[in-house]
């Protein structure tokens, strides 16, 4: 599947009167604002670092759930803060740059899942949190890559299921709770980038090492991992492993957290099938310290969402949330 580029944002070439300390200059604003900063594990290590809270998608969700903040800066891309909005309508949700979305969540249009939807009346919706709002609200249940499988296992058995929309976590889902999922065709240009040839010739090198792996990898590449799990999920893992090097196949970013919680370890990020840095998120990596110091200063860009379309994609999250 070919999915073009995020578009670079304009703001990143405009000569700028910032201050010299951004990270200063950040946490003065959040104290002004009563502002909470969630970041996703993939974003860059600067912007981990002024996060009150890193996390997971399902994390993420939880932490927006239990915030007391007037206004959360979301450094994470286009659908967790239109999650963190769901979840919080009356809060000034921002998001520092508006073109940070996922190829994921593009594979599934709304309209063409609304026909997929109707051509399989009997099926309930199961839909990965990667996805928009419009997606949510066609949804019977969201889940995340941490607690896909345990949602698909508390379904009775003789209910036919549509999950979307991505095919290789579904793939997974599949053969760990043994049941036939309906499958969206979509995909992670990220997570379907790293190189299954290049994955046996590093542990070729490194045969100490254990492989860990994000469940949106493809089959064949995932069939070499030791572990697979969330981003919150490998984090654990190489902390309680007694090994002291890991193969990361997902998106860098996570390493920051995990040389910061396993110092002594070492984490070696997987190939991808060209020699360019394709194993970072390109969407994740659009905000930066500068974008995040300018929405918060000028209050935008925002998350706004349809009252209705947020009400009826809020059903399906609150069911997640119970059922986790
Ligand atoms: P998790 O946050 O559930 O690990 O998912 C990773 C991801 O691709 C987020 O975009
Ligand atoms: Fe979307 Fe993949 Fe980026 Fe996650 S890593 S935000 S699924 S494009």
């Amino acid at each position: 599947m070919f999915l073009a580029a995020p578009k670079q944002s304009q703001t990143s070439d405009r000569p700028l009167d910032l201050p010299l300390d951004l990270f200063q200059a950040i946490a003065d604003l959040k104290k002004e604002m009563n502002a909470v900063i969630l970041a996703h594990y993939y974003q860059d290590p600067d912007l981990q670092d002024i996060a009150d809270y890193i996390g997971d998608s399902l994390g993420l969700s939880q932490a927006a759930v239990n915030c007391q903040a007037d206004v959360i800066v979301f450094l994470g891309v286009h659908f967790m803060a239109e999650t963190a909005k769901i979840l919080n309508p009356d809060k000034l949700v921002l998001l520092p740059d508006l073109d940070a979305g996922c190829s994921l969540a593009d594979s599934c249009p709304p309209d063409r899942f609304a026909a997929f939807k109707a051509a399989h009346p009997d099926h309930l919706v199961i839909s990965y949190i990667n996805c928009s709002a419009e997606i949510k609200a066609l949804s019977d249940i969201i889940c995340t890559s941490a607690n896909a499988v345990a949602i698909v296992n508390q379904i009775p058995a003789d209910q036919p299921i549509i999950f979307a929309p991505d095919r290789n976590l579904g793939r997974y889902v599949m053969e760990k709770s043994g049941r036939d999922l309906l499958l969206w065709d979509g995909a992670c240009i990220v997570h379907e980038i790293f190189s299954e040839r290049k994955l046996i010739d590093l542990k070729l090198i490194h045969p100490q090492a254990e492989i860990i792996a994000h469940p949106e990898c493809e089959a064949n590449v995932l069939r070499h991992a030791d572990f697979i799990g969330s981003t919150t999920g490998l984090l654990k893992y190489v902390q309680k492993s007694d090994r002291q090097e890991f193969i990361v196949v997902t998106e860098s970013g996570v390493i920051h957290q995990m040389q910061k919680a396993a110092p002594h370890k070492k984490f070696i990020p997987a190939p991808p099938t060209s020699n360019c840095a394709c194993n970072e998120c390109p969407y994740m990596r659009l905000n930066t310290l500068e974008k995040v110091y300018l929405a918060m200063k000028n209050r935008t860009p925002e998350i706004i969402l349809n009252e209705s379309i947020r009400q009826a994609a809020l059903k399906p999250m609150q069911r997640m949330l119970a059922m986790s």
